[in-house]
């Protein structure tokens, strides 16, 4: 059986989410975004959403812990059982060599790592524009605004601005991200895996790139 097991990995506002939409549809595979998963129990109110809504709203990771055990757990699912895409994780070394560890129990190896990289002007003007619905469908309000303003057009809810989105706390964000998981490039160029997009055209060409890359990975699986 042909199985896609890739991350979709680069700065905050790179376009992670953005492109993921367009992935999954393509190529139905299950989609397991650390930070929707995080914002999910902040909205539900959970002890875990309590907890992990501290490190968010400054910028900070959650602890390796919390997000390791819901990755874990979401690819010993069946929904997984035949690929998936991980987006915002592993986010640090140890997130890392904990995932490649529960594959290694799956008897499942990485396909691809797809890094997404565009510069810090660049993504501070993305976020200031984002907005989003609540199921996470995310728009800009002037690169890929609503029909309506204000409103998601799949599901009609209201959007909103995240909390993290603060000038002040993306700056935090990125230096986290150039600290703490720029090391992982190295790691999985090391292995092989990466493969790297420039994030500054419009999302439709900066998909382009990504669709022709995923389409080879899927080909090779299955040769
Ligand atoms: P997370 O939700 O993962 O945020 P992030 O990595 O900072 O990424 P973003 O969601 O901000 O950006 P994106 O790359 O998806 O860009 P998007 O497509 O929206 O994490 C949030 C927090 O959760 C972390 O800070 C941390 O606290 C915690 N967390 C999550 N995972 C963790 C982990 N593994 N370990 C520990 N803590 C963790 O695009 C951005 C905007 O630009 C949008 O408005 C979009 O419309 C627009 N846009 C997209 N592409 C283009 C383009 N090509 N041209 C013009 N505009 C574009």
């Amino acid at each position: 059986m042909s199985q896609l097991n890739l991350i979709l990995m680069g700065p905050p506002g790179a376009g992670k989410g953005t492109q993921a939409e367009r992935l999954t549809e393509d190529f139905g595979l299950p989609y397991y975004a650390t930070g929707d998963l995080l914002r999910a129990a902040v909205r539900e109110g959970t002890e875990l959403g309590r907890e992990a809504k501290k490190y968010m709203d400054a910028g900070d990771l959650v602890p390796d812990e919390v997000v390791i055990g819901m990755i874990v757990e979401a690819l010993g699912t069946d929904e997984a059982e035949d690929g998936f895409l991980l987006d915002g994780f592993p986010r640090t070394v140890p997130q890392a060599d904990a995932l490649g560890r529960a594959l290694e129990q799956l008897g499942r190896r990485l396909n691809g790592v797809l890094l997404i990289e565009a510069p810090d002007e660049e993504i501070e003007r993305r976020i200031s524009g984002r907005r989003v619905s609540e199921n996470g469908r995310v728009y800009h309000v002037e690169f890929d605004p609503p029909k309506t303003e204000g409103v998601c057009d799949v599901d009609g809810s209201a959007l909103i601005q995240r909390d993290d989105d603060k000038p002040e706390t993306v700056r935090k964000r990125l230096a986290v991200y150039h600290e703490q998981t720029t090391p992982l490039i190295a790691y999985y160029e090391d292995l092989g895996l990466l493969h790297s997009f420039d994030g500054s055209p419009p999302p439709a060409q900066v998909y382009e790139h990504l669709r022709a890359t995923v389409s080879t990975l899927r080909r090779e699986d299955e040769a």
